[in-house]
């Protein structure tokens, strides 16, 4: 039955405004069948919203941004105003002058935390500041997983498993779409590089597919519900993933029952005939080949060559979630509270900064008199990555190091410090410490210096960026050089790192502490100081494997490496769905931290592991020291109906004050229990083994359960 209720929409024609369905299927095809079809391809195609030499003006009261498709007033469907992304607003090149907003730390901070609630917290400021500015899409979250520890866009997405990366990126989508912004899903899917990012074919056998990749997609879209997914710009199995039949209709459209639009990517469409794959919607016309979704899909349509009712579905679609999303509701006047938001920014930053060493140098005892804090810019700020996700942070860069590169693309590459010092925090943290700055540019004058303190707190930097993937294990610039001289002259030598990704650190065994902070947001630098300190307990745990060697990794040279940007590549993805950790475990390989490691102040432990017929898992878990602490209890599945194997089946952060035990019950995703194969998910009965994990590579004791057959849908 259609429900009515009536609403006056702002700038809505009176005829519009007339009763409207509330059900948001039932509205948009209401107003879907009032269009004209030169309204239903007007929905259909957008531009980059950005001055581009040799193409047509931005339209006028258009704001520089990602992206814009003009609305249709006369229906009340409103213009889809996008921006960038999953780390907060972006301001592509700085081109809305003095528009800032507030810097969250990278998305493997955020997977680092394992905390649902503050991903949906993260995503709720973000949406409300994206809502604020004017914005009713936002082109975020990414979801795709950690394969190559090069990849360049791993700081955007949620590392290497597919329960933590959906369970997150399905919260973040919630919170963003609480405050009437659409989120965008992206990259769909095996966005896995950056080198041959258009060209190259990730090819991967269904089950492996389904079982990795599109398994943290599927959880994230049946948690978040985003309005829309953004297909990436590389080839699946053969076809590029904008056009790609497989994975836009069978799969999301049908098996997922998605009711959201898809989107491309900018510049990753080639054809008309995209829209018969299941792509609904192109974005960024001028940098594609041809404006394929407006005048020529206009004529396509009107020769009978492409479905009416195709078009008629992808209009639909996009309506659908923007009734749904409540995204054509006007924004009210809205004064934001960066200092408000800063605090969010900040929780992520100190709860997903990873203890990878400490030899009891942290926190910082009272006896140091002296500090010495080397390199990293840490007397400007802290960094962040580079791409389409850049935000431009409240309080401006602190620093802008262009790096260039070619193509159009070379202006978005700059390195860019957030205005958060961690030299700055370290001295407002330690009233009456010497805490002195070394650029680090000289190692042997640094390690000359660095003799004369009580401690070294010693900065290392690894840039990424969108559009170009990191070059191996090594810190750049001759930094690992920079800190084996450092502690050669003081072991008393802690190291922050500021990544986007893994890094060998040959100097491991001499320092005395390595903190992982990622990129670390709008108040990184304060969150470091609290970590240092004690004040906070470090809790991060680590989303993506760090590898040993180069050689562990399944493809020690990353396929494309020095081939032209057109040269199709194939990529073969023969791990399967043996990511990460997974990967480790098949190959019976020591990385050189595992996935879910992470050191604190204090010390937990687990009672004994308890599974019950359903597949619930109970487990008491105990504060061991003396300050509060953050323990994040990690379920594995190690054998299932006889298969060997390492699956993250269930994950809890608990927060526990010393002295403190409580009883936690974990619910193994029922997915993740299950194989993929030609009846879709299915779970034998069997004998089923469970185990707590310290880290991936350290688990408790086997406790298995007998398990009837299951087809979890
Ligand atoms: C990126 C997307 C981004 C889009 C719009 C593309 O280059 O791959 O992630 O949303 O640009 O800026």
């Amino acid at each position: 039955m259609i429900r009515y209720l009536s609403i006056l929409l702002l700038g809505m024609s009176a005829a519009a405004a007339l009763a409207q369905p509330a059900d948001p299927d039932e509205r948009a095809r209401a107003t879907e069948s009032r269009m004209t079809d030169a309204e239903r391809i007007q929905l259909l195609h957008g531009i980059m919203a950005l001055p581009i030499p040799g193409m047509p003006p931005v339209p006028d009261g258009v704001k520089f941004s990602a992206g814009y498709i003009a609305g249709i007033p006369r229906l009340g469907v409103p213009d889809l105003r996008e921006t960038d992304a999953g780390l907060g607003v972006a301001n592509p090149l700085g081109m809305r002058a003095g528009d800032v907003a507030t810097a969250m730390p990278s998305g493997q901070a955020l997977a680092a935390a394992f905390d649902p609630e503050l991903a949906f917290q993260g995503g709720e400021t973000i949406g409300r500041e994206a809502r604020a500015k004017g914005f009713n899409v936002l082109l975020g979250g990414g979801v795709n997983l950690a394969r190559d520890y090069r990849n360049g866009r791993n700081f955007e997405y949620l590392g290497e498993d597919p329960l933590l990366a959906g369970t997150l990126a399905g919260e973040e989508i919630r919170g963003t779409q609480s405050t009437h912004v659409i989120s965008t899903i992206k990259h769909f899917a095996l966005n896995g590089q950056e080198t041959s990012r258009h060209t190259g074919d990730a090819r991967i056998e269904e089950a492996a597919l389904r079982e990795s990749d599109l398994l943290a997609f599927e959880l994230a879209i049946a948690r978040g519900q985003p309005g829309s997914v953004m297909c990436a710009y590389n080839h699946v199995n053969g076809p590029a993933a904008c056009g790609n039949h497989h994975l836009l209709t069978d799969v999301l459209k049908q098996d997922w029952f998605y009711r959201g639009w898809v989107m491309s990517d900018w510049g990753a469409v080639g054809g008309t005939d995209f829209i018969t794959a299941g792509l609904d919607q192109q974005s960024g016309e001028q940098i594609d080949g041809k404006p394929w979704f407006g005048a020529l899909l206009a004529d396509e349509l009107k020769a009978g060559h492409v479905p009416r009712e195709r078009v008629s579905d992808a209009v639909r679609r996009i309506l659908r979630s923007v009734y749904a999303i409540g995204a054509d509701q006007p924004a009210a006047a809205e004064t934001l509270d960066y200092e408000a938001d800063a605090k969010v920014a900040q929780r992520v930053a100190e709860e997903g900064a990873v203890l990878l060493k400490n030899d009891g140098i942290l926190p910082i005892a009272p006896s140091v008199k002296s500090i010495l804090v080397v390199g990293g810019h840490a007397d400007r700020g802290v960094l962040s990555g580079g791409g389409s996700s850049q935000v431009i942070p409240v309080g401006g860069p602190a620093l802008m190091t262009p790096v260039g590169g070619p193509g159009p693309f070379g202006m978005f590459m700059r390195q860019v410090y957030l205005p958060s010092s961690p030299l700055a925090a370290l001295k407002a943290a330690l009233p009456g410490v010497k805490v002195e700055f070394d650029s680090g540019y000289a190692p042997s004058a640094a390690a000359a210096t660095a003799k004369h303190y009580d401690l070294v707190v010693l900065f290392a930097t690894q840039w990424q960026s969108e559009g170009v993937d990191g070059d191996g294990l090594a810190l750049p610039e001759g930094q690992d050089a920079l800190i084996s001289a450092v502690v050669q002259a003081n072991p008393r030598t802690v190291v922050v790192l500021e990544t986007g990704n893994p890094v060998g650190m040959p100097w491991l065994g001499k320092v005395g502490g390595v903190l992982e902070a990622w990129y670390p947001g709008q108040k990184g630098g304060e969150a470091i100081a609290d970590l240092l300190t004690g004040k906070v307990n470090p809790s991060g745990r680590l989303p993506q494997s760090f590898p040993a060697t180069e050689g562990q990794a399944p493809r020690p040279v990353l396929p494309g490496l020095g081939e032209s940007d057109e040269k199709p590549v194939a990529i073969p993805y023969d791990e399967g769905a043996a990511v990460g950790y997974r990967w480790f475990a098949a190959q019976k390989q020591k990385p050189l931290f595992p996935f879910g490691h992470g050191l604190s102040y204090t010390s937990f432990t687990h009672g004994a592991l308890a599974i019950d017929p359903a597949g619930k898992a109970r487990v008491s878990v105990t504060n061991k020291g003396a300050r509060a602490g953050a323990d994040t209890l990690q379920l594995y599945l190690v054998d299932a109906a006889g298969q060997k194997t390492q699956r993250l089946v269930a994950f809890r952060r608990v927060t526990l004050e010393p002295g403190e035990t409580r009883d936690i019950e974990l619910s193994a995703e029922p997915k993740l229990l299950a194989d993929w194969g030609s009846q879709g998910w299915m779970r034998k009965t069997g004998r089923y083994g469970f185990a707590l994990g310290d880290t991936a590579a350290q688990l408790g004791p086997v406790v298995t359960v007998e398990l009837g057959a299951d087809q979890p849908k």
